[in-house]
């Protein structure tokens, strides 16, 4: 595997695991470490979608000549991750756990069917197609 995917398949567990501290977080609730965690995983996905959206998805249109493909697709969960992120945060405002919780059942469904399609559709593709994969990625942390 590239080391430039090796990374974007890390930030997708990191998303994880921002997730579920998150989650955990709710079980009491602990509203100080549920910010935290809100914070963490904002930061993750941000992170990762920015890495995605301007590096890799660019460089992967750019060599399939169009940008209507499974990029398009891509894109446009991000921005309903991004939505639901938004409602989330809503609800850590207003310190509501049983909505929140709810909010991130369906952000982390989604996310998993995102992040599968990428891992096991996109980024072989642009390991296949894209040149200078590595140094396209090279300092995404
Ligand atoms: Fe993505």
């Amino acid at each position: 595997m590239s080391s430039a995917i090796e990374t974007l398949v890390r930030q997708h567990r990191d998303c994880d695991q921002a997730l579920e501290g998150l989650e955990a977080s709710l079980r009491q609730p602990d509203w100080d470490a549920a910010t935290g965690a809100f914070a963490r995983l904002e930061d993750a996905l941000q992170g990762n979608f920015t890495a995605e959206e301007e590096r890799l998805f660019p460089a992967f249109e750019q060599v399939a000549g169009s940008a209507g493909g499974p990029t398009a697709v891509m894109r446009h969960e991000h921005g309903d991750v991004r939505a639901l992120l938004d409602n989330a945060r809503e609800w850590l405002q207003l310190r509501d756990a049983n909505a929140l919780a709810a909010e991130l059942d369906t952000l982390s469904v989604l996310l998993q069917q995102h992040n599968l399609k990428e891992e096991n559709v996109l980024f072989p593709m642009c390991r296949a197609h894209v040149p200078g994969l590595d140094a396209l990625l090279a300092n995404v942390g």
